[in-house]
């Protein structure tokens, strides 16, 4: 009730009719689902007589979010101690008189100049020992403990400020974690890291293999500080220190924000890179937030859904509940080699596949360029003079459907029987062993991807040690690294009727990235009962034939054997280097109600759109909403008696959608139908309760 209150609140008093709240809203935090959208608004770049133009913008575009801080540091702090929040306050206030909430960026993402001219100590160092100066952002060394301890001051003194402001309804740390450092005091982390772990040298020189070109270390001060060319081992542990680190950043401010706050102020931090960027462990990083959010840029080109979806799904796996949008791109970007601009209407389209996957909130970047700085080319929603851009009038349609939509959005969120494996050590695994430039693992993860979203229109992505017993089907496209424990977690599903599907390159390596001496896939070669005999980088595709059709593969092969009379073949290689010839392709064996099947290969999309069915019918999983023609997308999210379905044409031409009975579509007045028309990049937003 609490939670209904809270949105109902948050809807009602940010809608055009209602005055600013003065005290807090009830209701917690993380739940501010009633759709918003937003923009990154930086109020310490310009004149505070321009603010309430900007702000009465925003309110006309029904933007009902901002959010502020991230990169204004100098402007808080201008002299080290000395701090001026009063702007900030007049900021948040007079964006709540035109119903606008604020979320606060806190600002360590770029230190100001007195602290790195006057502290050179808490700049990073880069790979190759040089030091990184001021001008740019970045530039600090996350270890540093005076850059840590200065962290802690300027949040301190923001949580303190802005904890109970009923208009500040959360917090972002800092701002995309993105560069660790290489100076002498993160290797002395990293190796009193590794001496936490190992204990002794000798644990770690065993796990190591250090034996192999005398790497053998006799002191803990000898071990390097690596990421490309080291030991695998070293290489693995250097990851997951980076993640440590990370993680202990944004806890140095989240335990100060934490007992300053007030408990429905949500915490965050916004991803970066694609959400598939793997400079540290997404899930440990998601541990101690209320929320995921994630910067969803295109770059240059046309958003590809695919893609996307499966980037919004992995966010939501992170915290397995709706999350943010922090950054969206208004348009264009000016980064990528050729910044193209989004189609008219592929904003908007963007804007409600994301809801479909589970975003609450959609925040672009920004609102309006700084006249200067690193980023004027890139997409804003208003010009040069302050007045709006083309773009504005879409995301203005966006923000009324929002706000018209969101009570019955409210709560709901997507659900699936089906789930994909996701596992930064195996990524990490692989990546610094690739063994064929072709093994591309975001193409790898779609390759599996597109089918299963295509047939039973919703997947969830989630880390391995999830609860795996709500899904009917799990699949592993790449789990390279199987310890133990996982193995048996992986086992315990199948035993549970579980089917769990494993993709190439699977269980190859234990928990030290060495190599699993049962070959693969590890620990479940035995209840498998089976194994890879070799695997093969391809430089073409091979034929490959049997139970899904027959087909090529490509870029990998693994040679499989069965060892157990249960375990049958699914499919074999056909005549290509000799070694593959006859070879079993596939296999699989059932485990009382459960199965495990193991695939050695990359199929063709062909057979790969057959293998899924095979998967899925095999585990009774069905389509969320049924036949649809090519190239529309379904989004399902469900609240307990309530279903809305998300349409989205993703062709260049209108579409008519045939419905499984007669929906009412929301964007649009009107009686219930059993079709609906889709204009190019045309949205449907369908209730369906039969
Ligand atoms: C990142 C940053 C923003 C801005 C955008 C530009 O997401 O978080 O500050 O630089 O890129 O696309």
């Amino acid at each position: 009730m609490k939670k209904l209150l809270f949105c109902l609140g948050l809807w009602l008093a940010y809608s055009p009719f209602a005055i600013p709240q003065q005290t807090a809203p009830e209701g917690p935090a993380a739940d501010t689902s009633s759709l918003l959208t937003g923009v990154a608004w930086y109020p310490e770049q310009w004149p505070e007589s321009r603010w309430e133009t900007d702000l009465s913008l925003m309110e006309a575009a029904h933007i009902h979010l901002v959010r502020i801080g991230e990169f204004a540091w100098s402007r808080i702090e201008p002299q080290e101690g000395s701090y001026d929040l009063d702007w900030m306050d007049r900021a948040i206030a007079l964006a709540a008189k035109h119903h606008i909430v604020t979320v606060i960026g806190t600002p360590t993402d770029a230190p100001p100049a007195w602290m790195t001219q006057r502290y050179p100590d808490i700049l990073r160092v880069n790979l190759n020992g040089q030091r990184d100066e001021h001008g740019n952002r970045r530039q600090f060394s996350y270890t540093s403990p005076r850059y840590l301890a200065f962290c802690r001051k300027v949040v301190e003194q923001l949580g303190r400020r802005f904890g109970h402001n009923p208009n500040v309804i959360g917090w972002q740390i800092g701002n995309e974690f993105s560069f660790d450092s290489y100076d002498s005091y993160t290797k002395k982390l990293f190796q009193q890291w590794l001496r936490d772990k190992y204990k002794t040298l000798s644990a770690l020189n065993q796990h190591w293999t250090t034996a192999y070109w005398s790497q053998t270390y006799t002191a803990w001060e000898q071990i390097p500080l690596e990421d490309t060319r080291g030991n695998p081992g070293l290489l693995l542990d250097h990851r997951r220190f980076v993640s440590d680190v990370w993680l202990h950043f944004e806890n140095n401010q989240i335990d100060v924000l934490r007992a300053q706050i007030t408990p429905w102020q949500f915490i965050t931090t916004n991803i970066g890179g694609l959400a598939w960027s793997d400079r540290w462990d997404h899930y440990t990083i998601a541990h101690p937030l209320d929320l995921a959010s994630w910067d969803d840029y295109v770059g240059q080109g046309q958003v590809d859904p695919y893609k996307d979806g499966a980037m919004h799904d992995l966010i939501r796996g992170l915290k397995q509940k709706n999350f943010w949008v922090m950054e969206a791109q208004p348009g264009f970007v000016n980064w990528a080699p050729i910044n193209n601009a989004l189609d008219r209407g592929e904003v908007r389209r963007m804007a409600w596949a994301a809801v479909g996957h589970g975003a609450d909130a959609i925040c672009y970047w920004q609102w309006r360029s700084a006249l200067n700085g690193q980023e004027q080319y890139h997409g804003a929603l208003l010009g040069a003079d302050g007045t709006p851009n083309p773009l504005y009038t879409e995301i203005q349609q966006i923000g009324e459907e929002f706000h018209r939509l969101g009570p019955e959005l409210y709560g709901t969120t997507p659900q699936s029987e089906v789930a994909i494996l996701h596992d930064y050590d195996s990524r990490w695994a692989i990546d610094f062993e690739p063994h064929t430039a072709r093994y591309d693992q975001l193409q790898v993860l779609l390759d599996f991807y597109r089918p299963l979203r295509d047939q039973a229109q919703s997947v969830d992505i989630v880390p391995p040690d999830a609860d795996l017993d709500r899904y009917k089907l799990v699949v592993a496209p790449s789990l390279n690294v199987i310890p133990d424990k996982l193995g048996q977690h992986l086992l315990r599903y199948v035993q549970h009727g579980g089917r769990l599907v494993l993709g190439p390159r699977s269980g190859m390596k234990d928990a030290f990235n060495a190599l699993d001496v049962h070959r693969q896939p590890g620990p479940l070669v035995a209840p498998l009962g089976g194994r890879v005999e070799q695997y093969y980088a391809l430089e073409g595709p091979v034929p490959v034939s049997g139970t899904w059709g027959t087909a090529t593969a490509d870029i990998w092969a693994e040679a499989l054997s069965t060892r157990d009379p249960q375990t049958r073949v699914l499919m074999r290689y056909g005549k290509s280097n000799g070694w593959l010839d006859g070879q079993p392709a596939a296999i699989t064996r059932q485990l009382g109600q459960g199965s495990i099947t193991y695939l050695g290969t990359l199929l063709d999309a062909s057979a790969m759109n057959a293998a899924v069915r095979w998967m899925l019918h095999g585990s009774g999983v069905h389509p969320v909403f049924g036949p649809l023609p090519h190239g529309v997308e379904v989004c399902r999210r469900t609240r307990p008696g309530h279903t809305i379905f998300i349409l989205i044409n993703e062709n260049q031409t209108p579409v008519t959608v045939p419905l499984p009975h007669p929906m009412k579509d929301l964007l649009h007045a009107g009686p219930s139908s059993a079709r609906v028309v889709l204009p190019v990049h045309g949205v449907a937003v369908l209730e369906s309760n039969p």
